[in-house]
């Protein structure tokens, strides 16, 4: 479990402060994973730098499984530190080691002893797909690959918890969903706790149980992906399920609904009931239904009838757990 209270970093630039991280808290479980977005300058890498203490923060605390970070001696964090795994967009790995030697070097830094390195780096690479590479360099490998090797490396330590810094950011697609699946295998497999930084909300749609959004060095909304996904009035709802394009204008005049839905009301027949309880037409301006983990959501433009009973059918929608917006007659 990660818990972060009240974490703030202020930096001298010149004779100004500038403030990157403004009283951020957050609490991820353990066997989570949570994905923090933001634009370029909201704090991300700030963030990932105080997690670590490799940037003291200005006040604030950080703990891993409820042992506190911050405040402790030089000998405790080096410790401490050895519980977090890190992940970078480059797997930034010695072009002249081997894949094994490659992820030996932690355990070598640390005088492991070499029969125990050799079995920890043969385990290591089978769970992360790469046995058959392990006498390959660095220019051997793919992107992809390469990213794995950093994968490996990050966890030789066992950590607890693994903080990816746009861990996907490099890549293609196909190769950006083969490194989730595994970083949702992993978790699986061995109770991680993951944290990724992202820009891509692909990235969080794919294997995120729950999301942050930071502007500002302050978290402006966070919750997990089923609550932020419903939220009408969040900032988060429209860019993981955004409408294609601008809606078409209808013919008409009727008011204009938004509707974001999840699971099962989103296999139950929602326009045909309105149509039919409130005897009025519906047309569907725009539309996009996703799957994300587990659950189907969807987003939804409607327009009706200029006479329709808009009060009325925005009480029977919100009863059925739909989540409206109104956006008025166009
Ligand atoms: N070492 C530093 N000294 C002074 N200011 C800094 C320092 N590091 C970051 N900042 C400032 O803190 C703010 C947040 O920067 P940060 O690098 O955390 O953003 P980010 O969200 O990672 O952006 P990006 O997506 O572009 O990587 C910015 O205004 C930046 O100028
Ligand atoms: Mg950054």
């Amino acid at each position: 479990m990660i818990t972060v209270s009240d974490l703030r970093k202020v930096y001298q630039q010149g004779s100004k402060d500038v403030v990157a991280l403004d009283g951020v808290s957050l609490e991820v479980p353990t066997g989570k994973i949570h994905g923090i977005v933001g634009h370029s300058g909201a704090g991300k890498s700030t963030l990932v730098r105080c997690l670590t203490l490799l940037d003291q923060p200005t006040s604030g605390t950080v703990a891993v499984n409820g042992k506190e970070l911050t405040n402790v001696s030089a000998a405790e964090l080096r410790n401490a530190r050895r519980r977090i795994g890190m992940v970078f967009q480059h797997a930034n790995l010695f072009d002249s080691r081997t894949t094994e030697q490659n992820v030996a070097y932690p355990l070598e830094l640390v005088g492991t002893p070499k029969d125990q390195i050799a079995s920890k780096v043969a385990e290591l690479l089978e769970l992360v797909g790469l046995s058959q590479f392990a006498k390959a360099y660095p220019s051997q490998l793919s992107g992809g690959q390469r990213q794995r090797v950093g994968i490996a490396r990050a966890l030789t330590t066992d950590p607890d918890i693994l903080l990816c810094d746009e861990p996907t950011s490099a890549l293609d697609p196909k190769t950006t969903d083969e490194i989730l699946d595994l970083v949702k295998e992993l978790r699986n497999r061995l109770n991680i706790t993951v944290l990724i930084i992202t820009h891509e909300m692909h990235v969080v749609k794919q294997v995120c149980d729950s999301v942050s959004l930071l502007a500002g060095g302050k978290i402006v909304e966070t919750g997990e992906i089923e609550t932020v996904v419903t939220n009408a009035s969040g900032r988060l709802a429209s860019t993981l399920l955004p409408l294609p394009g601008d809606a078409p204008r209808a013919e008409g005049s009727g008011p204009i609904l938004d509707l974001l839905y999840t699971g099962q009301q989103a296999t139950e027949p929602v326009i045909s009931s309105v149509a039919r309880q409130f005897n009025t037409d519906v047309n569907v301006l725009a539309g996009s239904v996703e799957q994300l983990g587990e659950q189907q959501y969807a987003h939804l433009r409607l327009q009706l009838n200029a006479d329709a009973d808009v009060d009325a059918i925005v009480n029977h929608l919100t009863s059925n757990g739909i989540a409206v917006t109104v956006k008025g007659a166009k």
